[in-house]
């Protein structure tokens, strides 16, 4: 299966966010109570989920997109379609649209065509908004500006 063969159609933005928030109470965030749950796929079909964890040396933590994405490179992954991300203020994730950090949208700059994915921040399964990569991360620098 390749990347044209898959589409991020209603059903499968549902799925995303589904899971996305299926996995947020494993997230590990007794620092800063903020849970985070994130859904990746990619053009395998498959679905990876991710949850931030926190370190009592602070830096140490991971947010929850990349800790999906890194999971998925090292099953081979390399093609991100869309991700979907949920989170708020101890789990509750009714209260606002989590934005991916600046480090999260560079690593999926690696991996994906930034015109083409789909970042969706979800509050809900009905209730979400998306954009595409390049919209959040404009002007931005990757891996074929290294030849
Ligand atoms: N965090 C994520 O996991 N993803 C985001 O999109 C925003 C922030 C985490 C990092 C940290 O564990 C906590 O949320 C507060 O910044």
């Amino acid at each position: 299966m390749n990347a044209e063969d898959i589409k991020v159609d209603e059903a499968t933005k549902r799925q995303l966010i589904e899971k996305a928030i299926e996995v947020l109470p494993n997230s590990y965030a007794p620092y800063s109570n903020y849970n985070v749950g994130a859904a990746a796929l990619f053009d395998s079909g498959k679905i990876y989920t991710g949850v931030n964890v926190e370190n009592a040396t602070y830096g140490a933590a991971i947010c929850a997109e990349r800790n999906a994405i890194f999971r998925a490179a090292a099953e081979g992954e390399r093609r991100l379609l869309a991700l979907a991300v949920t989170g708020g203020p101890k789990g509750e994730i009714e209260d606002e649209y989590c934005a991916p950090c600046g480090i999260c949208r560079q690593v999926m700059r690696e991996f994906a065509d930034p015109e083409s994915m789909l970042v969706i921040s979800a509050k809900s399964p009905d209730d979400y908004r998306e954009y595409t990569l390049a919209e959040l991360l404009p002007e931005s620098f990757g891996p074929e500006f290294l030849g």
